[in-house]
């Protein structure tokens, strides 16, 4: 692939978790480490596009790949939501590989909830549905990628969310599995393309699959989603 296909175009990617407080010191949050995100960045760096990265809290340190890249932190969905729907209007491509917490607690306390020795319960509400709402608001010649987290039927739930997010894209992950998933360095995955067409990606480092993600979803600009 060469750097003039990513050349120019500006690519948003989110990674890692989000945290949803319900006191100044627990959260609801995922296992998440970010790194697919991260080396979707990176990988998109490399190619020569213009890239900013909206991470949730993690451990990561970006690389010197990402120095001329904007960085922005967040903690919550509602922050990720906010970051994202600001500058979703001016991106090319936008790649959501954050883990985004589908839920937080309708309530928050102010102070430490002291524990009481009985039994508490947690009434949670659904966050917004930033993937979702950036299909909606999707512009002519916009690439839109998902991500899809899945224990089982994977094609099948990854291929309904790529329809009712209005997405170009979408990465399968099978998670659970020992290849794939949260917190390691491999990933296996199939990804598709909203022409039904589908590319398996057996496994490989997180770093190799971003950039065979980016190479199939360069050649698509301009053109419509094939693999
Ligand atoms: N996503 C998002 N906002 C949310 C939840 C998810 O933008 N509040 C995005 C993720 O970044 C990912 C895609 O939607 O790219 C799919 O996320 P996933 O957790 O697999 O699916 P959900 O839509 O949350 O559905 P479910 O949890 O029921 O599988």
């Amino acid at each position: 692939m060469t750097k003039a296909r990513l050349h120019g175009l500006k690519i948003l990617v989110t990674a890692g978790p989000t945290r949803e407080f319900f006191d100044p010191v627990r959260f609801l949050s995922n296992p998440s480490s970010g790194k697919m995100g991260y080396a979707l960045a990176e990988a998109a760096a490399l190619l020569g596009a213009q890239v900013t990265l909206i991470s949730g809290p993690v451990s990561l340190k970006p690389s010197d790949r990402l120095k001329k890249s904007t960085i922005i932190s967040v903690v919550s969905a509602e922050d990720m939501y906010r970051a994202v729907i600001k500058i979703a209007a001016k991106m090319d491509i936008i790649i959501m590989a954050a883990a985004v917490s589908d839920y937080r607690s309708v309530t928050y306390s102010s102070k430490k909830m002291k524990k009481s020795g009985k039994s508490v319960t947690l009434k949670m509400e659904p966050t917004k549905d930033i993937l979702k709402e950036l299909g909606r608001r999707k512009k002519a010649g916009q690439i839109l990628v998902g991500f899809a987290a899945e224990t089982n039927h994977v094609a099948e739930n990854a291929l309904k969310k790529l329809q009712a997010k209005n997405l170009d894209f979408i990465v399968a992950n099978h998670v659970g599995t020992e290849k794939s998933g949260f917190e390691i360095d491999t990933n296996e995955a199939i990804l598709f393309a909203s022409n039904n067409h589908h590319l398996a990606l057996p496994s490989m480092s997180k770093e190799k699959m971003a950039l065979k993600i980016l190479h199939k979803i360069s050649a698509t600009v301009g053109n419509s989603p094939c693999l």
